[in-house]
This record gives C-alpha cells, sequence and structure tokens, in this order.
C-alpha cells in the first residue's frame, strides 16, 4: 500500500509544484477570479493549474477516482470511481501566495470512503520549500522519508500554539481562546492550515487549534491523518472524535495536539471560560 501511493504522490509532487511555479514570478500581477469555488472561496488560475497537475498525474497513473476538490467540486474519473476518493485543497494558503509569503501547500487524502474516518494517507506539500509531508494509516507519518513524530511537552509555559482566528465569528470564538492565549507562551498564525497541522506533527508546534467552524474536510483530510500517524490527537473541542463527510462544504471546529497531556489542558481552558 504505502509503496505504491507514495510513488504516486511524489509524482502528484512533482507536477503541482512545476504547475503553480510559473505564478510566483506574477504575484504583483492581479490574478483574475474565475469564479466561486466548490468550497466558497474565490477561483484563481493557480488554483486550478495545480488541480489539473493533480488529476492528470492520477488519471496518467490509471488511477479510477472521485475527486473531492475545493476548486472543482465532486467529478469522477475512471471506471470505478467509487473505489477511491481523492481529497484536496489543490493550494492551501492563496492568500500567502498571492502576498509573496513562503507559506502555502498542496493537500491530497485517500480514502476508500467518502468520510475522514476512512482516509488511508495523505500527503501535505510545501510548496515554497518543496518537503513532502506524508501519511500512511498503521505506518506512521513521514517528511522528506524520515519518520518524524509529535512534540512530548505537556506543559503551556513553553509551548508554541498554532490557532486560528482568522476573519470569521470573531466575536464569537475570541472569548473561547482568552484564557487559552493568556496561559501559552507562543502563539502564531501562519496561513495555511494544512502545513500548520504537519508542523504539529513533525513537532515544530505542540498543538494547532481552530475552533471557527470555517475549516472545510478538502483543507485537513491529509493533514489530520499525518498527525494521527505522526502520535498526535485530533479531536473536536468537546473531546469527540473527528469525522465527516467529504465534501468540499462540510467544514469543522477542532485541537490537533501533539501529545495527551497538552491536549487535556488545551480542551479545559476552551472550555471552561471563566
Ligand atoms: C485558508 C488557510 C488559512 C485559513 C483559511 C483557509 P485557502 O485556506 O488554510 O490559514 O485561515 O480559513 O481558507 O483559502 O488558502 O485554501
Ligand atoms: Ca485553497
Amino acid at each position: 500500500m504505502q509503496s505504491n501511493w507514495q510513488e504516486i504522490f511524489l509524482e502528484c509532487k512533482v507536477n503541482v509544484l512545476a504547475s503553480v511555479k510559473p505564478f510566483r514570478s506574477r504575484i504583483k500581477e492581479p490574478q483574475p477570479n474565475l469564479g466561486t469555488g466548490a468550497g466558497g472561496d474565490p477561483v484563481k488560475p493557480m488554483d486550478l493549474a495545480a488541480e489539473k497537475a493533480l488529476v492528470n498525474t492520477l488519471k496518467s497513473r490509471g488511477v479510477s477516482f472521485t475527486l473531492v476538490s475545493e476548486e472543482s467540486g465532486v467529478q469522477t474519473f475512471g471506471s470505478e470511481a467509487e473505489s477511491c476518493y481523492v481529497t484536496t485543497d489543490p493550494v492551501d494558503g492563496s492568500t500567502n501566495f498571492m502576498h509573496g509569503l513562503p507559506f502555502y501547500a498542496c493537500s491530497i487524502a485517500i480514502s476508500n470512503k467518502p468520510f475522514l474516518a476512512n482516509d488511508h494517507c495523505g500527503m501535505v506539500v510545501d510548496l515554497f520549500r518543496d518537503v513532502a509531508y506524508m501519511g500512511f494509516v498503521g505506518e506512521g507519518a513521514f517528511r522528506d522519508g524520515q519518520r518524524i513524530s509529535t512534540s512530548e511537552n505537556p506543559s503551556l509555559d513553553d509551548a508554541l500554539i498554532g490557532l486560528d482566528l482568522n476573519t470569521y465569528k470573531v466575536k464569537e470564538v475570541a472569548p473561547k481562546v482568552t484564557r487559552l492565549i493568556e496561559k501559552t507562551k507562543h502563539i502564531r498564525h501562519f496561513g495555511a492550515n494544512a502545513l500548520e497541522l504537519c508542523y504539529v506533527a513533525d513537532g515544530s508546534t505542540d498543538a494547532f487549534v481552530d475552533l471557527r467552524g470555517k475549516l472545510r474536510t478538502t483543507d485537513v483530510a491529509a493533514a489530520f491523518l499525518i498527525v494521527k500517524e505522526a502520535d498526535g490527537l485530533v479531536t473536536t473541542p468537546e473531546n469527540q472524535p473527528v469525522n465527516a463527510e467529504l465534501d468540499p462544504k462540510r467544514t469543522l471546529s477542532f485541537v490537533a495536539s501533539g501529545n495527551p497531556r497538552i491536549h487535556k489542558k488545551i480542551l479545559s481552558l476552551i472550555n471552561n471560560q471563566c
């Protein structure tokens, strides 16, 4: 299982990187909006170029699949399209890309049923640094082929935690995270959540929290698996397993942490706000 998909992922990585490269030198030029994507955001030429590179690579490898994409929505390819679901955000962190900020990624997850819980492998590619994070269910998580694992730090006193408070339901979400912000040594948000979750997976950060209910399954399908395979935890804010239909419109709130002790502390702070 691993070697087959690993090879296909590596080919996807090369082709997606090549597809977005021409846009790098044109970041100062306005990119036209090509309508609204299935996930609800404006579609840019770069998003479609990355998606096309992905689809063409899978087709050329003879994969039959149902595409679940933040851009084009749900489409089927080949005669056994229901045996394989390919969930993707072709470019996560488009705003960073368009501002010339070096933090954006391509996310692709593979499952045999249209649910997050059925993902069996996934890849997130850091498209600026050319680094591939992969996870294979039961087999672990890897960064450029080297096994990775999450942080064992149990304490918020010296923790670095990613927190997304970006542009959505701020008045509702901010009070829920005030105590967490107060108790945590360092708070960050880099602007491409699939990649930020991979930073939890490799222990660069201790946790990542997004309580907005805005992030789509297409953004997180690969990264959730990578965090879990790196021995991290991903739950709802109520400490339930996260599962959802793989659908470009389906959104979630979640807490992803490096280890159970810090996870428990984070959940307690967001659930007991006074
Ligand atoms: C965005 C990024 C960002 C998050 C936004 C997402 P996109 O993805 O993950 O960090 O704050 O909510 O929409 O739109 O660049 O694919
Ligand atoms: Ca996107």
